[in-house]
C-alpha cells in the first residue's frame, strides 16, 4: 500500500482497496481520489528569485533586507536565525520596521524622507509600493509564483470568469485580467480595494474587465452561490482573522473548510483551478490540500499539489567567489494547495 500524504482523508479509506492504476500512481509520488483526481504525495518548494522591481538581498539575526524599487527595507523574519552574510549592505537601509509584538503591527523608522507610494511592477502588471502600518509593502514578492503559475493556467482559457477573494491591493487580479480573464476581486477594505484600483490604473488597466466589490468574502460567496454563478477560476488568500465591513468575523481556523466547500459549488464544468493561499503560522501544505481534496470531492477531476512558497536570496558573492560558492539561503512564507483540471 501506498504512503497517502492525509491518512485522515476518504484516501485512507481507498487505500486498502487500490486497482492497478492506483498503483501505478502511487510509485510516481501521486495519490488516486475518486475516480479522476489525482494528489500530489510530495510538497512543492515555489521559489520566487529576484527580479527588477525587487529582491531578499541578505537575511539573518531574525530579519530580512529587501529592496522595493529603489527602497532598501529591512523586516522582521523570526526564521532567518542565521547570521547575515553583507552586514555593510544594512548600514545602507532606508527602511526599518520595528515591530511591536507577536502580530504584524509595529511601526517604521527611516533615514530618508519616503515617498507615500511609488511605482513598481512584475511582468506587465504595475503596482505601488508603499509602507503599511502591518509591515508589508502592499502587496507580497512571493506570491509572484503563484501569478505565474495563475497566468500560465489562464494562457488557454481566453474569457475565464476568475473570482478573487480576500484580494487586497489587487496584483492578482491584475495579473489575471492581463491574462485574459473577467475577474471579480472581493475584499473587506475600502481602502485596499481603493489600492487595488489605483493599481489597475497604473497599469494601464483601468478598462479592464475587473468588478471591484467591498463585500465579506463569505456573505459573497453565499450570495453567488444561490445566484448559480460559476467560475472557471477562484483565488483565496484569506488571513487568519479579518473583519467585513460591517463587522463578520473572519477566522481562517473555523471558517476555511466551508469557505472552500461554498467556492467548490462556484467551479463550472469548464473550470481551470482554484488556488488557496495561507500565511499562519500553525497551517501546513499538507492541510490546505486536504481541505481542497475534500470540497472539490468526488465532482472533480485533475490534480492538486501543495507546499510552501519562498523567498531565495539575491546574494552577490563577494570577490573571488562565484555564485556556485554560495549556498542558496530562501525563507518559507506562505503554504498553498491547488486544484487544476
Ligand atoms: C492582506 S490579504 C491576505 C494576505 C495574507 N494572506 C495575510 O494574511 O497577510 C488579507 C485581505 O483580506 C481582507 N479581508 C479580511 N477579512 C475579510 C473578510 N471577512 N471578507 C473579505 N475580505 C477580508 C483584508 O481587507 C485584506 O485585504
Amino acid at each position: 500500500m501506498g504512503v497517502s500524504h492525509f491518512g485522515y482523508s476518504p484516501l485512507a479509506r481507498s487505500c486498502g482497496a487500490l486497482g492497478g492504476a492506483h498503483k501505478a500512481l502511487y510509485a510516481k509520488g501521486l495519490t488516486a481520489y475518486g475516480e479522476d483526481m489525482i494528489i500530489s504525495d510530495t510538497p512543492a518548494v515555489l521559489r520566487t528569485r529576484a527580479w527588477a522591481d525587487y529582491a531578499l538581498i541578505d537575511s539573518g539575526h531574525g530579519r530580512k533586507l529587501e529592496r522595493y524599487g529603489s527602497y532598501l527595507v529591512v523586516r522582521p523574519e523570526p526564521q532567518c536565525f542565521w547570521a547575515p552574510r553583507y552586514p555593510e549592505l544594512w548600514e545602507d537601509a532606508d527602511a526599518v520596521f520595528d515591530p511591536a509584538g507577536d502580530e504584524d503591527e509595529g511601526r517604521w523608522s527611516f533615514t530618508r524622507r519616503p515617498d507615500e507610494q511609488w511605482s513598481l511592477g512584475w511582468q506587465q502588471v504595475k503596482f505601488y509600493g508603499r509602507f503599511t502600518n502591518f509591515r508589508h509593502l502592499a502587496f507580497f514578492p512571493e506570491q509572484a509564483a503563484n501569478w505565474a503559475w495563475q497566468a500560465q493556467a489562464l494562457k488557454t482559457r481566453p474569457g475565464a470568469r476568475v473570482l478573487n477573494l480576500f484580494g487586497y491591493t489587487g496584483v492578482a487580479s491584475l495579473v489575471a485580467a492581463a491574462a485574459g480573464a473577467k475577474v471579480t476581486h472581493v475584499d473587506a477594505s475600502k481602502k485596499s480595494v481603493a489600492y487595488a484600483r489605483d493599481n489597475a490604473v497604473l497599469s494601464g488597466m483601468a478598462e479592464a474587465p475587473i468588478r471591484w466589490i467591498v463585500e465579506d468574502a463569505r456573505k459573497y460567496v453565499q450570495r453567488e452561490v444561490k445566484r448559480g454563478s460559476k467560475y472557471e477560476g477562484i483565488i483565496l488568500d484569506p488571513p487568519k482573522y479579518g473583519r467585513g465591513p460591517t463587522g463578520e468575523v473572519w477566522r481562517l481556523f473555523e471558517d476555511l473548510p466551508e469557505m472552500v466547500h461554498l467556492c467548490a459549488q462556484l467551479l463550472s464544468d469548464e473550470a481551470a483551478f482554484l488556488l488557496l493561499n495561507a500565511y499562519a503560522a500553525r497551517i501546513s501544505g499538507p492541510a490546505l490540500s486536504g481541505i481542497v481534496a475534500e470540497a472539490l470531492g468526488q465532482q472533480h477531476g485533475g490534480r492538486i499539489d501543495y507546499g510552501e512558497l519562498t523567498l531565495v536570496e539575491d546574494s552577490k558573492p563577494p570577490k573571488g567567489l562565484k555564485p556556485s560558492d554560495i549556498a542558496p539561503r530562501e525563507i518559507g512564507l506562505s503554504f498553498f494547495a491547488r486544484w487544476q483540471a
